[in-house]
């Protein structure tokens, strides 16, 4: 991102002006990572529905979604119509409000191992406060999670969240690799790294740290492992060994609640005892939340004998995402989601198909309502497998150029994320520039 190469380019867009105003301000010129592109992040003038304009009057088709955030698109008019009554009534208060009740009743309602939650301000926020939880409930400071998984940026949930090749370490011992410098041994030291789906090698990482750990966080459609489903047998395994040696099952269903109408979870018999969500339950607004057993989730009662873990949050609760997040959730019943994965499944199906005709070494991943492509031959089964090497993010920028130019957004590990506003219409749009995309990469890599 040279802004002054970008001057002398000529470069005098909305978009490059605004982006060389924001690097005078904010260090790489934004606040958020994710929205930078090159030469210069674009910039949103509105959303309708599933479709994004940006300042210079492009419309495309948006399958990231803020993130996998909004599940359906872009000012939806219920969502709106409520969001605008509560704004005039008041943004946040130092009252509880009707609304925090009613959108936990909801919540709540929507699976047996929601029986209590509080709500957050961010998945992050969301995913910290479980592990805290876990570490009040069982007086048990080590947490073991996937290697690769994405869960926010708490210190210990980020832990090996990029490793590489150069530092992952033995496949059966994974090195605890940081983030950010500075990160502190002791973090690292207290954070246990294990496979994906490998419920053998996975037990016997965590038999060796079996009286410390306070609980084992999961994500059971880890988009950065390759956004393959956990196995019933892999799930089976984690809950077990945390039944037989004290430490609790958290899930990080921030993404994937939009998988059931009840998350991920629903796929497998059992609930964990945790449960952190954000992203689509806000209706587009920042939140997070944990849902979890009652007798766990009194750790953070503040009205008990010996309050254990104390969680506040200053704009936690505030009636506009509980308002405009109700709305939402209430319009994902079980029919919506019901289409929305048979949509995905389309999306999927047709992929596939496009990859074959264009006979390119791809594959498709996912579940529910998102996929990833791969520039693989065959589907990852975990993270080294789907650690993107340099020259698949050649093939992969160049798919999401094309897929870019021709009006459709995705999140950029070439993962898709349905909203309820879609339509066949556009799945098939997807597909069809998909295939342009592939026939592309064929001619520039044809073996
Ligand atoms: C699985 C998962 N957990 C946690 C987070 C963190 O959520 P937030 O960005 O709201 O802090 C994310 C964000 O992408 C996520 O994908």
């Amino acid at each position: 991102m040279n802004t002054a190469s970008e001057e002398q380019s000529g470069d005098h867009s909305r978009s490059a002006q605004l982006y060389r105003r924001g690097c005078q301000v904010m260090p790489g010129g934004v606040s958020r990572n994710t929205v930078l592109r090159s030469p210069h992040p674009l910039y949103a003038q509105k959303g309708e529905g599933c479709y994004v304009t940006d300042v210079e009057g492009v419309r495309r088709i948006d399958f990231a979604n803020n993130m996998a955030s909004l599940i359906h698109g872009h000012a939806h008019p219920e969502v709106v119509a409520a969001v605008k009554q509560q704004l005039e009534k008041g943004t946040a208060f130092t009252l509880a409000t009707e609304a925090e009740v009613l959108f936990a009743e909801h919540l709540c309602s929507r699976s047996a191992g929601f029986e209590k939650l509080r709500f957050v301000n961010s998945g992050t926020e969301a995913v910290m406060s479980c592990l805290k939880a876990a570490r009040a409930y069982t007086g048990r400071t080590k947490i073991a999670k996937v290697e690769g998984a994405y869960h926010g940026l708490y210190d210990y949930a980020e832990v090996s969240q990029t490793a590489s090749p150069a530092n992952w370490g033995e496949v059966n011992s994974p090195s605890s690799v940081p983030v950010a410098q500075g990160t502190p041994q002791a973090v690292l030291d207290d954070v246990v790294i294990i496979p994906f789906n490998d419920p053998e090698l996975a037990i016997e990482i965590l038999d060796r740290h079996a009286a410390e750990l306070a609980c084992v966080l999961l994500d059971l459609l880890p988009h950065r492992v390759g956004l393959i489903p956990a196995t019933a047998e892999f799930f089976q395994a984690i809950y077990d060994w945390t039944r037989s040696n004290g430490a609790l099952l958290v899930c990080d269903e921030v993404i994937t609640l939009r998988t059931n109408y009840g998350g991920a979870q629903e796929w497998f018999d059992v609930r964990p005892d945790l449960t952190a969500m954000g992203k689509m339950i806000g209706g587009g607004f920042p939140v997070g939340a944990i849902a979890g057993h009652s007798e766990i989730m009194e750790v953070m009662n503040p009205l008990a004998a010996r309050i254990v873990f104390p969680l506040s949050g200053t704009f936690s609760a505030n009636p506009v995402t509980m308002t405009a997040g109700r709305i939402s959730m209430e319009l994902f019943d079980m029919p919506a989601v019901k289409r929305l994965n048979l949509l995905a499944e389309r999306a999927r199906k047709q992929i596939v198909e496009a990859i074959k005709l264009a006979d390119i070494p791809a594959c498709v991943t996912g579940a529910g309502s998102m996929f990833r492509v791969h520039m693989k031959p065959v589907a990852p089964r975990n993270y080294r497998e789907a650690f993107v090497t340099d020259q698949e993010a050649i093939r992969t920028k160049l798919l999401l150029d094309h897929l870019f130019d021709n009006g459709l957004m995705m999140i950029n590990t070439c993962t898709g994320t349905l909203s309820t506003v879609m339509t066949e219409k556009e799945i098939d749009i997807l597909t069809d520039v998909m295939l342009g995309g592939f026939r592309k990469i064929k001619a520039q890599f044809p073996c």
